[in-house]
């Protein structure tokens, strides 16, 4: 069965993902957005409180709702085409992603961050690394994000219990986590090439998180005007704490 190395994510073609899934803010964004707004800023502040966010690709919205929370925020990738987008991305981010950012900045929290392109630039650090792999990586991190990695980076049901295993071994106990999937994905096609997925629901999220969490909360995200592609029947988001 083919599963994640079996993929050229090294000829992931970063430009044309975000021209299809970020060009203009969904409403399935919007509302991801809110409710990690919301999420986040219950934290308890934690000085020098480092980040993670897993499998960033060419998105920056995981990594732009931990910014207030975090003086440290880790963007960990394992394709080169997605490395250089986002070491590019964030020593400046393109203007695209402010409409994401305005979401979060309904919340002091946010907007107390002045300028989130500076912020991003002297918080991020863009790191190497197989989430499959063990990542090699220094003290557990104090909250975490990983968005449409998990179910979308393999079609094996046991690499995508892997992946939330290793994303919850990554984070202290007791650690805020926000994790993405899609619903039912049969995989998805960037720039003409096939990428893969393993078609998850919500039951199958919370039946391989609830061990590795406590307060775990699966959403399903209303979808508004985003355009329901073939292949996948709706978006989820899970938030909880890191047992
Ligand atoms: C569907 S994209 C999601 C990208 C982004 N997080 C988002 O929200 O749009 C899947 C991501 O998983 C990354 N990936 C694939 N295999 C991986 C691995 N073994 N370890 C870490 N990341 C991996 C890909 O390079 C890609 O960026």
């Amino acid at each position: 069965m083919p599963a994640n190395a079996a993929y050229d994510w090294d000829a992931f073609n970063s430009d044309d993902y975000v021209a299809h899934n970020y060009a203009r803010l969904s409403d399935a964004d919007r509302r991801i957005l809110e409710l990690l707004g919301e999420f986040f800023r219950h934290c308890e502040p934690r000085a020098g409180a480092r980040g993670v966010d897993v499998g960033s690709g060419a998105n920056l919205y995981p990594a732009l709702a931990m910014l207030p929370f975090c003086d440290e925020i880790t963007l960990l990738e394992h394709s080169s085409s997605n490395l250089a987008w986002l070491r590019a991305q964030t020593a400046g981010f393109a203007p695209t992603w402010d409409a994401f950012w305005d979401v979060l900045a309904v919340h002091d929290e946010y907007r107390g961050i002045g300028d989130p392109r500076a912020a991003l630039a002297k918080r991020a650090e863009v790191r190497q690394a197989d989430l499959l792999d063990r990542p090699d990586l220094p003290a557990p991190y104090d909250m975490g994000t990983m968005f449409f990695v998990a179910e979308s980076f393999s079609t094996s049901l046991e690499e995508f219990r892997t992946a939330l295993c290793r994303f919850c071994e990554m984070l202290r106990p007791g650690a805020l986590f926000a994790i993405g999937f899609m619903e039912n994905s049969q995989g998805y096609v960037v720039g003409g090439r096939d990428y893969p997925a393993v078609a998850v629901d919500a039951a199958v999220v919370s039946r391989v998180l609830t061990p590795l969490a406590a307060e775990l909360d699966v959403a399903r995200i209303d979808m508004g005007d985003t355009p329901l592609r073939d292949g996948y029947t709706g978006m989820m988001l899970a938030r909880g704490r890191v047992t």
